[in-house]
């Protein structure tokens, strides 16, 4: 479903990015990890086309970005894109201005222009997913990280998208309310979402994911099912990053 090929990136004179190649199919979970500045929001960041690259091709569902494309060409393909593809933030990135459930129904109704009676009960039903059915009504100033993240989930989830990309969801979050977040981003993988994880939730990666992408210096260092990179990691930098994991 989300083919990334030979992706090069470069900021000034910092590439970020050095032939990132990775491949993702239908229902897989696939965890990326590796120390910090290693390109890995990045790399997110340029599959949901909301960053440029300057070489290689992402493709996403048929629909394919590649640098040069013109501008009508590529506005066409990021709105294609942005259906199949959700996003959810470290940072959350809610509107703060609206209501919990109101941040759900925006997609649906702006930007995919469907009728509110149609969605607004599945938008409930996002929410109860999520655990907060009690929540519909309140601001996103009102609610805890942990309760804004899983409001941030049933938002991507109000797409109905393809494949959801998770940029650190529980970095910004105590152990407890990272916990509740890990919890619902496990149904919904259990559940056949297809997925990229960028995370340091070891319990995650090695138990939930079907594949888990080291990067570093902005390259995929190794990539492997959890028990090879957890238990026969073949790469240096796969096995320092776990020494320094585990020693935090
Ligand atoms: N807008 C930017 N301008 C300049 N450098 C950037 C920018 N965004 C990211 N970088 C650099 O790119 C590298 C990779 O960053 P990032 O993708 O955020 O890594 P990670 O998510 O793995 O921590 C880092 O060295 C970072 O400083
Ligand atoms: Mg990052």
């Amino acid at each position: 479903m989300i083919e990334v090929r030979q992706l090069v990136k470069n900021h000034g004179d910092l590439r970020v990015l050095d032939g990132v190649s990775l491949s993702v199919r239908c229902g897989e979970v696939a965890t990326v990890m590796g120390p910090s500045g290693g390109g890995k929001s990045t790399l997110l960041r340029c599959i949901d086309g909301l960053e440029t690259f300057h070489d290689g091709e992402v493709e996403v569902d048929g629909v394919r970005l590649h640098p040069g494309a013109p501008r009508r060409e590529m506005s066409d393909t990021l709105r294609a894109l942005r259906r199949r593809v959700g996003f959810v933030f470290q940072q959350f990135h809610l509107f703060p201005h609206m209501t919990v459930l109101d941040n759900v129904l925006a997609g649906p109704l702006y930007v995919l222009s469907r009728a509110r009676d149609e969605v607004e009960p599945e938008a409930r039903q996002l929410l109860e997913r999520v655990g907060l059915a009690e929540k519909l009504n309140a601001h996103p100033e009102n609610l805890s990280g942990g309760q804004q993240q899983r409001v941030a989930i049933a938002r991507a989830l109000a797409m109905k998208p393809d494949a959801i990309l998770f940029d650190e969801p529980t970095s910004a979050l105590d152990p407890r309310m990272a916990a509740e977040v890990i919890s619902v981003i496990t149904d919904l993988a259990e559940s056949g979402q297809t997925m990229i994880v960028v995370t340091h939730a070891m319990g995650f990666a090695r138990n939930v994911s079907h594949t888990v992408h080291v990067m570093h210096a902005g390259r995929v260092a190794e990539s492997g099912p959890p028990e090879q990179i957890f238990e026969n990691p073949q790469q240096e930098v796969t096995r320092l990053f776990l020494a320094q994991t585990r020693a935090n």
